[in-house]
């Protein structure tokens, strides 16, 4: 497993950078839609209001999604919530050009994409500066020879709760059971988060406004059930 100050500087990512070969279109998204919404890679810190103001806008919030996949929840909160500022981490590059599709189509102004290794860009967000962090269906590594690969673990909890405000959430969610198991039980053993549900309905049924992400989609027809975990720092 590799220590915090690994998980922050130099990181190795499992995951997939790249999918199929990018269209005419999706390569003016990525030229053009991307550096109007992308952050920086720089040292300067990052907060609600370093980055409202980098928007010319002053904001009330700021939630970051962790692997927003093909960007569908992110895009639906960013429009459902105008007044909140959203930081979206993704390294898939498809993914990355899906988002700036839906920005341009909806013509969202409150997303900051960063389209690489989350980890790389949370040590320069200012201490308690997120609202709130969202990590839905994050890849399962199941193998237990994987599981150092997995996003969630003590290191990444220890960086998230420096960045999480107290009060703020933290909303995992998972169709895979290994997953499942491992994101609830890293959860309860670090001392900074509790979990929020007072019955079986608060994680078993899908909140409401949730959107149908790509990954949710595949596990409902591959028969696999989603559950939602809502976690707030203490
Ligand atoms: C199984 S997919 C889920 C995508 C999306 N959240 C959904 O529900 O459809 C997991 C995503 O996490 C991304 N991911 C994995 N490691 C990451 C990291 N270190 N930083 C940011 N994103 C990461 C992957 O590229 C992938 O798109």
């Amino acid at each position: 497993m590799m220590s915090e100050s690994e998980q922050t500087s130099h990181p190795r990512f499992f995951g997939r950078r790249k999918g199929r070969p990018l269209s005419a279109n999706m390569q003016r998204l990525l030229d053009h839609i991307l550096p109007q919404f992308s952050i920086a890679p720089s040292e300067q810190t990052l907060s609600l209001d370093s980055l409202s103001a980098s928007r010319g806008k002053i904001y009330d919030r700021l939630v970051l999604e962790i692997g927003f996949g093909g960007g569908e929840h992110l895009a639906q909160q960013a429009s459902a919530h105008p007044d909140t500022l959203f930081i979206g981490a993704e390294p898939f590059i498809n993914g990355v050009v899906s988002l700036a599709r839906q920005i341009e189509d909806n013509r969202l102004e409150n997303i900051l994409i960063w389209p690489d290794d989350v980890r790389i860009m949370l040590g320069r967000l200012a201490p308690a500066a997120l609202d709130g962090c969202y990590i839905l269906f994050p890849d399962p590594w199941p193998k237990a020879r994987h599981s150092g690969r997995r996003i969630v673990n003590q290191a990444m909890l220890d960086i998230l709760s420096q960045t999480i405000k107290p009060s703020g959430f933290l909303r995992m969610a998972s169709d895979h059971p290994v997953a499942q198991s491992w994101l609830l039980a890293e959860s309860l053993k670090h001392g900074q988060f509790f979990w929020t549900a007072s019955c079986a309905s608060d994680w078993r049924q899908r909140p409401d406004g949730w959107p149908e992400t790509r990954y949710m989609a595949k596990g409902v027809r591959e028969g696999r059930a989603s559950v939602w975990f809502d976690f707030a720092r203490r």
